[in-house]
Order: structure tokens, then sequence, then C-alpha cells
């Protein structure tokens, strides 16, 4: 692959839509899940993507991982435009497709109960070619140990093991084959809170060991402070705010991302001072309201708001963060 461009993972402007029937005696509808992403990974760095349910996360992870194509946009992977590869052929499709691996939120969905750990660990290698049994076991096996297990785990079986070290399986798998990006879906979500800082500094750990780069997913944005180089913050299937972590973190511009920090318990009391309460229930996606799609919850919403869609901009306090808010952005 190109080792040139230092991207590995570059969106322009992707959307994907889903067709849903409401009815046997209605046309069916639309739903735009994701309506335009733009954003550039470097290797070996995090982006954090974070927003309620329903703003599209797991359908950016379905196209980044390449599982569905995208309705509209562009994916590059390591500077390969990810159509032109499709077409051109398989064996640079399988490169890519190795290139970018998915951790879930349940371990339990992707490990087979009928696999030992040391079998599924085995597995990618063998699929991708790699003959010697031998070879296999001691990757598996050091493979094993780097995410905490021992090498006695290696015989087991993913119901012998508590969520954390399930976890810890499904990471471990997805690194076997030298992936360039790990695309984290809520890999911390279904942990309990004291299992959750283990395995987000191994997570850590990992990266700096791999140089592998991520795209953490999370309804959380107490949990990606830690992990985050950058966090986009998503709704209703756009980026509405996106920026360093510190910048972020530290002022964030659009109400949304202000009322989501507020709203977050571990984050630090500075930063959540006024509790602030969104109006009124997330609109439907199949819906979305006019302009600003935020505009019906928003504390500073103005007319305006109500017709103009706001794109991605520098904001008025800091040019390093990016900001969909007619109101805050140059
Ligand atoms: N295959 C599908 N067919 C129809 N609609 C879909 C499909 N997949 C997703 N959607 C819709 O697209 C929108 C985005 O869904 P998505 O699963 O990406 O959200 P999410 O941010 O991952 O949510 P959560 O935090 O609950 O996991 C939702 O309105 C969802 O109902
Ligand atoms: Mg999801």
């Amino acid at each position: 692959m190109s080792a040139a461009t230092a991207h590995v993972l570059q969106a322009e402007d992707l959307t994907r839509d889903y067709a849903v029937r409401r009815g046997p005696f209605r046309a069916p509808a639309t739903v735009h899940a994701l309506a335009g992403v733009s954003f550039t990974l470097a290797a070996g760095r995090t982006l954090a993507v974070v927003g309620e349910s329903g703003c599209g996360k797991s359908t950016l992870a379905r196209l980044l991982t390449m599982v569905e194509p995208p309705s509209g946009g562009r994916l590059l992977v390591d500077g390969i435009d990810v159509a032109d590869a499709t077409l051109r052929d398989a064996a640079q499709r399988r490169q890519l497709r190795r290139a970018v691996q998915i951790v879930f939120q349940n371990p339990y969905g992707s490990l087979n109960p009928r696999q030992t750990v040391g079998a599924a660990l085995m597995e990618p290698l063998l699929v991708n070619g790699e003959r010697d049994a031998g070879k296999r076991e001691d990757a598996a096996r050091a493979m094993l140990r780097r995410v905490g297990l021992r090498d006695e785990h290696f015989t087991r079986y993913p119901h012998m093991f508590s969520g954390g070290q399930r976890q810890r399986i499904a990471i471990a798998r997805a690194l076997m084959l030298q992936p360039r990006v790990l695309v984290l879906d809520e890999p911390v979500s279904a942990l309990d809170v004291s299992i959750r800082a283990q395995v987000l500094n191994l997570l850590v750990e990992l990266q700096q060991a791999f140089g592998v780069a991520y795209v953490f997913i999370s309804h959380d944005l107490g949990v990606v402070r830690h992990v985050a180089d950058e966090v986009a913050v998503m709704y209703l299937g756009r980026i509405v705010e996106q920026g360093t972590r510190d910048a972020l973190f530290g002022d964030p511009q659009h109400p949304y991302t202000q009322a989501l920090l507020s709203a977050t318990p571990t984050v630090d009391a500075a930063a959540r001072r006024q509790r602030i309460l969104l109006r009124g229930e997330l609109p439907s996606p199949l819906a979305p309201p006019s302009g600003c799609a935020f505009h019906t919850r928003c504390p500073i919403a103005i007319e305006r708001c109500r017709g103009e869609l706001p794109l991605l901009a520098p904001a008025l306090s800091d040019p390093a963060l990016r900001v969909a808010c007619l109101l805050r952005q140059r």
C-alpha cells in the first residue's frame, strides 16, 4: 500500500440511506442514517465519534469496515479509494479489508462459542494463508499475552471468561492481522465501570505498541476523554462539532456538545458547571427538522436556524475547533 499518505482513513462526504417500510399501504421512506461525514485519521491516532443513540455511529462503522458501501461520498484507506479497489481486483480488496478491523460492544456476538480462544485467534491467520501451524500458534499465544491473558487461556472457550476478558479476546483477534485501523463500536459500554478503565488502558498500550489507529465510537463523552486525540460529535447523521480533545473538552462551542458534556458525570465539575437540559425528544431521523436539525432542542436557536443548514466551519472562539452552528462559527 502507498506509504506516501499519512492518512490511514479519509472519509469524504460519506452518506448512507436506508429505505424503510412504514406499513403495507404506505410508500417506503428514506432514513438518512449518515448525511455527509468527512474526516481524516492519521496513522496511530484516535478519533472519537460521539453522539446519542441513532445518530449514525454504527452505520459509519459499517462503511469504514467496508461491510456496506456508502450511498454517496468517498472512502480512502491508506490513500486507496475503496470503490476503485472493489472494481480492480480481489487481492487489493482483501488487503484493504484486512487493514480495517472492528470490535463490537458485545464480544459474544463476534466470538464463536464452540471455538477455543486459541482457535479464534489463529483463524484470521489461516484464512489469510498462513500455512505453518506452529507460526499461527506462536503468534496467537504472543497476542494473548499482549492483551493481558495467560497461556492456559488458550484452550478455553468464550463462556469461561468475564466480560472484560472476552473484550480483551475480541481485541486480540482484531489485531491478529496487524490492521492499520481498529473501529471500536462502544467497546466498553457493556462493561462494569471498574473494568472499563483497564480495557481503556489496554487499548492505549496496544496503540503505542502496534501503531494502530482507532475510530472510537461511544455515546459517552466521558469514556473517550482519556483515549481520543480528536473528537467528532454527531447529531442525526452529521458531525456538528469536531476538534482536538483539549479544544473540545476545554471550551466546546456547539450547544449540543455543551449539553452532552454538562450531562457527563465523569467530566470534572468545572466543565459542567451548569447542567444544560435539552428540550424535547430526539427527532425521528425519518423526518429530521429543517435547517439546523438541532434547532428544535437548541437553547440559543434563532429564526435563521430553522431555514439554514449550517456546515462545519472554524469556531469564532478557536479556529482549531470546527462547529456546525450559525451562531458560533466564523
Ligand atoms: N439496516 C437499516 N435499515 C433501516 N434503518 C437503519 C438501518 N441501520 C440503521 N438504520 C437507522 O439509521 C439510523 C442510525 O442508526 P445507527 O445504528 O447507525 O445509530 P447509532 O448511532 O449506532 O445508535 P446506537 O447508539 O443506538 O448504537 C437510525 O435511525 C437507525 O434506525
Ligand atoms: Mg450503534
